[in-house]
């Protein structure tokens, strides 16, 4: 893999303003798009509005107390907001947590529930890691946003409304001096958030690119070490390293400026409250105590803006977020609901004309045409990347076609309901993992009905894994460790072929991988594949002599298109490709 992808790059920033456009929008459309706790969201948006009122009354009592007032009642009433306002800071602090998960568990159940019905196109545009990442990270920066900030928000917004009325009351001259900041003060913090979005930003990247270098890396350590490449990797971990260790110090860096720029900001605004209110006070308009509980007052009404541009920050920088998160859940599904059940499932599946690609201008399967008929046996063989686990995947409509038509009967297998038309096929794909839990859980997976043991061990042994099976500590019981690592790759493949047995569909669809097996397990998946091709109808990608000399067809494929289709005997007179597959087949089996 090339080291480009680590590479630190750099934005040029005219790219960047187009792609922080639409932020708005799109958080929005997100909102309404799970099913929110909305109760719990209004319920914690009233409590916030509690909070502010009572936290609205402190500078009042202050100044009754302050001017003397010791009244019982005065001073119960304090002791009483006081304790008030302890006590919902409380509540408060558990509600919001609360609300969180409960935002956090509607996207990820959104996410979860998309991502199975969602096309496997979308898979080999983003990466399992990345997806994991964005269940798991993504949502929680968007509902720390709606099920705590934005609450917090409206709270305080009935807060800006009470100081500002209430200095007013005590004195508009003052208080007027005060509002003039508020413009310069929400001008800073836009220009500051978003400066500070940015290096947040590019610290996230770089994490994300560390954590995707790092796992692909220990994935493959074999590699690494059959190669000798320790010390190069250790070299690229530490450039990987390095980079994010410089965005994350950038970041700090704008964080920490934050303060004293704030501090300036802040200062020249009690100065100037200060130096004014002495002035008030000594011509008596207001009283010493006035100005202690506006002076307290302002310091809320600057404590609420600066949760403002938190928020305002939060939401910027959670843009990337949003949009990885809109990436998951507004693609296209797989439609499942098409207009035609398939009554007959005994037809010939006929290819016609066919094109097909992955990408945009890189065409893998070009003008195909071949017929797989009922009841019978087809062999595909051909190069490595020649096209035949994309013709396998076409077949079972994992994609569509780009050109031509993949008839059932007359019908185009787009028309059938999807749910049923996959149905009709048993798979064993060319590198498929197991699933962690036991080697009787793999067997039966998706199987909705009880299996019995004796069925267990019939197609576990047409499979040829009877064997093994038993001798694990546990037998059908035993583990298989995640995605099957306990096992060897020959016993993996054969439990999923015990699994198509199991399954028994009309369709039989195997693509054995040329794999780097012993030829005592190769010959027994060989052997567990003939016995299953026999007398069902199959579609096999086989590296099997036996059982390509004994399909009714074999179809040779050469980048995409058909090189030629025979029986073997046919074949070995027409293909030079297949004379020479067989030719090193034979040579195979033979050493
Ligand atoms: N998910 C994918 N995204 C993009 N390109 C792909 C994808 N899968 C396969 N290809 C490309 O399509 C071509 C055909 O791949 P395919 O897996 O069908 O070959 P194959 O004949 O099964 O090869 P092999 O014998 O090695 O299994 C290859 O060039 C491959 O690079
Ligand atoms: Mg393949």
């Amino acid at each position: 893999m090339s080291t480009s992808l680590y590479e630190e790059k750099k934005v040029d920033p005219k790219q960047r303003r187009e792609s922080e456009k639409g932020i708005w929008k799109s958080y929005v459309q997100l909102l309404f798009r799970a099913k929110l706790p909305w109760a719990w969201i209004i319920g914690l948006t009233l409590f916030y509005l509690l909070n502010t009122w009572v936290t609205l009354q402190f500078p009042e009592y202050t100044q009754k107390i302050l001017s003397g007032n010791l009244d019982d009642e005065v001073v119960y009433e304090a002791i009483i907001i006081i304790i008030a306002g302890i006590i919902l800071a409380g509540i408060l602090n558990y509600i919001s947590a609360l609300t969180r998960y409960k935002i956090d568990m509607s996207y990820r159940n959104l996410i979860w529930q998309r991502l199975m019905f969602s096309p496997l196109e979308l898979y080999n545009r983003v990466k399992p890691n990345e997806m994991v990442s964005r269940t798991a990270n993504d949502t929680k920066t968007v509902s720390t946003i709606l099920g705590s900030m934005i609450p917090a928000m409206i709270g305080s917004l009935y807060g800006v409304y009470g100081v500002i009325t209430q200095i007013f009351d005590y004195d508009y001259r003052l208080a007027l001096g005060v509002l003039v900041y508020i413009p310069v003060y929400i001008g800073f913090n836009i220009w500051y958030g978003k400066w500070r979005f940015r290096t947040n930003k590019e610290t996230h990247n770089r994490l994300s690119v560390l954590t995707q270098f790092l796992s692909e890396r220990l994935l493959s350590i074999p590699l690494i070490k059959s190669f000798a490449m320790e010390n190069k990797e250790i070299e690229l971990g530490k450039q990987n390293l390095l980079y994010y260790y410089r965005a994350a110090f950038r970041r700090a860096v704008v964080d920490w400026i934050n303060n004293p720029l704030q501090g300036v900001l802040n200062l020249a605004q009690d100065m100037f409250v200060i130096g004014f209110g002495i002035y008030l006070v000594s011509t008596g308009a207001i009283t010493i105590e006035i100005w202690i509980a506006f002076f307290m007052y302002v310091g809320m009404l600057w404590g609420i803006l600066e949760s403002y541009s938190m928020l305002y920050t939060q939401i910027k920088q959670s843009q990337g977020s949003t949009a990885r998160i809109a990436e998951l859940i507004d693609g296209d599904l797989e439609q499942y609901e098409r207009e035609r059940p398939l009554e007959n499932t005994t037809n010939d599946i006929l290819l016609n004309h066919v094109d097909f690609s992955y990408e945009e201008d890189k065409k893998i399967i070009s003008d195909l045409s071949f017929r797989i008929p009922y009841g019978k046996t087809t062999a595909i063989v051909g190069p490595s990347g020649s096209g035949k686990t994309t013709v396998l995947s076409l077949i079972q409509n994992f994609y569509s076609v780009d050109q031509g038509e993949i008839l059932f009967g007359n019908t185009n297998i787009n028309d059938f309901h999807l749910h049923e038309w996959r149905n009709m096929f048993s798979y064993v794909a060319q590198d498929s993992p197991l699933l962690s839990g036991t080697i009787r859980k793999n067997i039966t997976y998706g199987v909705d009905r009880d299996v019995s043991d004796d069925e267990l061990k019939k197609v576990a042994q047409a499979a040829n894994a009877l064997e093994f099976i038993l001798d694990t500590p546990n037998g059908f019981d035993s583990d298989v460790g995640e995605g099957g690592s306990s096992l060897s790759g020959g016993q993996r493949q054969r439990i999923n072929i015990a699994r198509a047995l199991l399954r028994d569909a009309d369709f039989l669809v195997l693509d054995e991988a040329m794999s780097s097996l012993d030829s005592k397990s190769e010959q027994a998946i060989g052997d567990a594949m003939n016995k299953l091709v026999k007398g069902r109808t199959s579609i096999v990608v086989a590296h099997d002599l036996s059982t390509i000399r004994d399909a009714d067809q074999i179809v040779v494929l050469d980048k995409g298109s058909v090189e030629s289709i025979g029986t073997h005997e046919e074949l070995l007179k027409t293909s030079t490709i297949y004379h020479s597959f067989v030719e090193y087949l034979t040579r195979e089996s033979n050493s």
